[in-house]
């Protein structure tokens, strides 16, 4: 039985292994979370720029469509056959003036409403349908789409909060921020990782394992320890920013480098011939020249220098995700900027020189604690009790207590006289 004794600290700082591993756990997600009264991220404005463009996308395991219809609005519907379940999209997208179900061609409008559905009347007065049934109630289940700066958000819930007091100040303006030009998609990578998804959802909000797993990013400056940055949270502390300033750490960056020989982490004399994957553009004029935005339950926008990039988790089952990225830049960048984004592209994704160690520190996180459900993590870096809504540094996971504060609230799980 999962309850609310399952927590070993009423503060979060202790995370039960059996909530990756229980399949009563990933369930009740399934109707409390990805069903739940919260949006999830499921794609961009800029990917379905006219009327008839469609995407196909997922919100949590369950397969969704997104298209513009007809009024110029974005609708969606889940991606099963109102007869008997199949899926009526098989492509990743297209353009189409509505959407026809291989199996026996039953056929929905932009809106997911049933519009045709094949010898309905039977052939000479045999077989078919029943006068009495309504074609009106039996379309494709909806979901309702709101946009946030051109990022489409998606909930089945009618008792959501609005979008943007769902996302909170920090997140709204950071997301406004990374979406007040016009996106232009540059691409996409997927990725299968052998994990549970909130494994991925931690490891996103956890700055402490940045220049610690990432070599790439200690040895070449991009985000340190040592440099300005922190977290920035709802108060709710459901999302999470965490940032980093460029050009602020130590003068020298030998000297930066000689903070963590000290700690005896990292001694890596590995160069660069080509240096060109490192070169920065500033674009924004906060100063902040690393991003990432981790959105509950699903999303993930990131700002790595100048690679822009939406990361969408896609739960395939307890032990396995899709990690779906789209890399974008924006309208009216000049080709070098283009070209420099896409050659950053290569720190991240399946093989990217950042990205490749996270769904490594994923998979073996998941595979040591199998079967291992009555042990915990230890969440204290950044310190215990009540979670700020701010912190100033980067040795921290903090902000990992407020995702699974908000996670517990939302399964019914919550410790008595729980701390967040
Ligand atoms: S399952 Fe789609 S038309 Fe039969
Ligand atoms: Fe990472």
């Amino acid at each position: 039985m999962l309850d609310n004794s399952i927590w070993p600290a009423k503060d979060y700082s202790r995370v039960p292994f059996r909530l990756y591993h229980d399949q009563e756990v990933y369930d009740l997600e399934r109707e409390r979370i990805w069903r739940g009264p919260l949006w999830s991220f499921l794609g961009l404005e800029a990917e379905v720029p006219k009327i008839g463009d469609f995407r196909t996308s997922f919100i949590g395991d369950i397969p969704v469509v997104y298209n513009r219809g007809d009024d110029g609005k974005v609708y969606g519907f889940v991606n099963r056959c109102a007869h008997r379940g199949s899926t009526v999209r098989r492509e990743a997208y297209g353009n189409a003036a509505d959407h026809t179900c291989i199996y026996h061609r039953w056929c929905y409008d932009k809106k997911g409403g049933l519009i045709g559905v094949p010898f309905r009347r039977g052939v000479k007065g045999q077989g078919g349908l029943d006068p009495a049934f309504d074609q009106a109630q039996h379309g494709l289940e909806t979901i309702r789409i709101e946009s946030w700066h051109g990022i489409l958000f998606a909930t089945f819930s009618d008792k959501v909060e609005p979008l943007e007091q769902y996302l909170g100040g920090p997140m709204s303006n950071m997301l406004a921020r990374i979406m007040a030009r016009p996106v232009k998609v540059l691409g996409y990578q997927r990725q299968r990782i052998k994990g549970n998804w909130k494994l991925y959802c931690e490891n996103t909000r956890d700055q402490y394992h940045g220049s610690l797993l990432h070599q790439f990013h200690m040895k070449f400056g991009i985000t340190r320890v040592t440099q300005k940055g922190g977290a920035w949270m709802d108060t709710r502390h459901r999302h999470s920013i965490s940032y980093t300033r460029e050009d602020t750490d130590a003068q020298d960056s030998a000297q930066a480098i000689a903070a963590y020989a000290d700690q005896k982490v990292a001694e890596s004399d590995f160069q660069l011939k080509d240096q060109g994957i490192l070169g920065y553009k500033q674009e924004f004029d906060d100063g902040v020249s690393l991003a990432i935005c981790s959105i509950f339950p699903n999303g993930t926008f990131q700002q790595i220098r100048n690679s822009m990039a939406a990361r969408q988790v896609r739960p395939r089952g307890m032990d396995e995700f899709e990690l779906y990225w789209t890399i974008f830049g924006y309208e009216g960048d000049d080709e070098e900027l283009e070209m420099h984004r896409l050659l950053q592209t290569n720190m991240i994704g399946p093989a990217g020189f950042i990205s490749m160690e996270d769904g490594e520190a994923v998979e073996i996180a998941h595979r040591a604690t199998m079967l291992e459900g009555e042990a915990c993590s230890i969440i204290e870096m950044g310190g215990g009790g009540k979670i700020p809504d701010e912190i100033t540094f980067k040795v921290s996971d903090v902000p990992l207590r407020g995702f699974w504060s908000y996670y517990a609230e939302l399964m019914g799980i919550e410790p008595e006289g729980g701390i967040r």
